[in-house]
C-alpha cells in the first residue's frame, strides 16, 4: 500500500522524494468494551492494517488532499482557514488543524488497510497519523498521551462523535506484540506481552453496512451519564461508573429503570473482568481468558444490547465449535467485527465452517483477517 501511496503522490505533486512517510495503526479491543467512557480499564492491541500518508509542506495556505480510497473525488483543496464541514473525508482534515493549530499548507496521498466500517479504528487511525505527520513536518513534537487525548478532541468537538479514549490512545501508544492495559480516567497503562502460547486469534468482520452505530453509541453514553446521576442524587458521588467494583446490588436498587439496571451491570462487571483478563493475560492462562471474553459478549449482547444478529450469530457459531476458548464482539458493535481465541491448527478449519454457518444464517460472507500486533504510530521509510 505504501508503494502505491507514495507513486500517486509522485504522480499528483511531483518530487516525491523531498515528502516524509507515516503509517498508523488500527486497533482491535481484547477486552473492556463501552467502557473507556465510564473511566474503566480496556485491553486494546495496536495492529498492523491501518493508514499511509506521503506528506510534504507546499509553502502556501493551501491543503492539497488525496485519497486512493476517494479516487473520484481527485484533489481535494481548501485553505488553510476554511472550516466548514462538507460531509467528506477532508473534514477530519479541518479538525485536526483546528485543533492542532496548524499554520502552513500541506499536500497528502493518503491510503488505507484498515476495511471501511469493520470498527477497527479508520478513523482513530487516520486521525492520529495525520496530526502525528503534521507535527513532525513541523519540526516540533508531541507525546503520545497528548496526541491521544488531542485526537479525541477532535471527534468529540470537531466530528461530533462522543467516544472515549480508547481507539486514539491504543494507535499512537501501542506496542509491538503488546497489548496495552490502559485505565481510561487517569491514562495510566502498562504493556502486557500478547502470547496466546498455542493458541491464535482470529478477527471477522460481519461485513454489516453499519447505520445506527453513532446514534445507539451516543445513547449508551447518556444512559451511564444518568446512571450517574441517579447516583449523586442519591448520595453516591462517584466519578466514574467504574469506580464501582463491588457491592453492585446495593447500587442498583437507586436505579428503578430496569434497562439502564442492565447497562449498569454491563458497565461494572466489565471492568472488573478486563482487570482479570489481564491477570489471565500476564499468567499466560489463555483458558481463563478465554472465559472472560465469551462472558465479556454476552453482557454486550443481553446487558449493554450492543450486538445484533450478525456478531451474535459470528460469536455463537465459534462458541459451537469444539476447543473454542472465547469468542465476542470488539469495538462499538452493532456490526464490525468479532475475535475469537481457537489452536492455531485449527483456525484455518474454523473459519471455513464459520463461514459457512454465517452465510446461510444471514446472506452474505463474513470476511477474516490475518493481522499482527505492532507499534503505535510512527515515521517510515518509502520503501517500507
Ligand atoms: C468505539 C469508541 C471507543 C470505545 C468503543 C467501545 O470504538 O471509539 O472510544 O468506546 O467504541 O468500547
Amino acid at each position: 500500500m505504501l508503494k502505491k501511496v507514495y507513486e500517486e503522490f509522485g504522480r499528483l505533486f511531483g518530487n516525491e522524494e523531498q515528502s516524509r512517510c507515516f503509517f498508523c495503526p488500527g486497533r482491535v479491543n481484547i477486552i473492556g468494551e463501552h467502557i473507556d467512557y465510564n473511566g474503566g480499564y480496556v485491553l486494546p492491541c495496536a495492529i498492523d492494517i491501518g493508514t499511509y500518508f506521503v506528506i510534504r509542506k507546499n509553502n502556501s495556505a493551501q491543503v492539497r488532499a488525496y485519497s486512493l480510497q476517494f479516487p473520484k473525488l481527485g484533489i481535494v483543496s481548501f485553505d488553510l482557514n476554511d472550516c466548514t464541514k462538507q460531509k467528506q473525508w477532508t473534514d477530519f482534515i479541518k479538525g485536526i488543524i483546528q485543533i492542532f493549530k496548524i499554520n502552513f499548507g500541506f499536500d497528502v496521498v493518503v491510503g488505507g488497510t484498515i476495511p471501511h466500517s469493520s470498527g477497527l479504528s479508520s478513523s482513530a487511525s487516520f486521525c492520529a497519523g495525520l496530526a502525528y505527520a503534521l507535527t513532525c513536518i513541523d519540526h516540533k513534537t508531541i507525546d503520545k498521551t497528548t496526541l491521544a487525548k488531542e485526537c479525541r478532541r477532535v471527534e468529540n468537538e470537531f466530528m461530533g462523535v462522543n467516544c472515549g479514549i480508547m481507539d486514539q490512545f491504543i494507535v499512537c501508544q501501542g506496542r509491538k506484540d503488546s497489548a496495552i492495559l490502559l485505565n481510561c480516567d487517569r491514562l495510566e497503562y502498562e504493556f502486557i506481552p500478547f502470547d496466546l502460547q498455542e493458541y491464535g486469534l482470529i478477527i471477522a468482520n460481519t461485513n454489516k453496512i453499519r447505520q445506527l452505530t453513532d446514534s445507539k453509541y451516543n445513547e449508551r453514553k447518556r444512559e451511564s451519564e444518568e446512571i450517574l446521576s441517579i447516583l449523586k442524587q442519591n448520595g453516591y458521588l462517584f466519578e466514574n461508573l467504574c469506580d464501582i467494583r463491588d457491592e453492585l446490588e446495593k447500587y442498583l436498587l437507586c436505579i428503578p429503570d430496569t434497562t439502564l439496571q442492565k447497562r449498569f451491570r454491563h458497565i461494572v462487571s466489565e471492568n472488573v473482568r478486563t482487570l482479570q483478563a489481564a491477570k489471565a493475560l500476564k499468567e499466560k492462562d489463555i483458558i481463563a481468558l478465554g472465559k472472560l471474553l465469551t462472558q465479556s459478549h454476552f453482557s454486550l449482547e443481553k446487558d449493554y444490547e450492543v450486538t445484533g444478529k450478525e456478531l451474535d450469530t459470528l460469536v455463537h457459531a465459534f462458541l459451537n465449535e469444539p476447543d473454542c476458548l472465547g469468542a465476542r464482539m470488539t469495538g462499538a458493535g452493532f456490526g464490525g467485527c468479532a475475535i475469537a481465541i481457537f489452536k492455531k491448527s485449527r483456525l484455518n478449519e474454523v473459519k471455513e465452517k464459520v463461514k459457512a454457518i454465517y452465510e446461510k444464517e444471514i446472506g452474505y460472507e463474513p470476511s477474516f483477517y490475518q493481522v499482527s500486533i505492532c507499534d503505535g504510530v510512527k515515521e517510515i521509510e518509502h520503501h517500507e
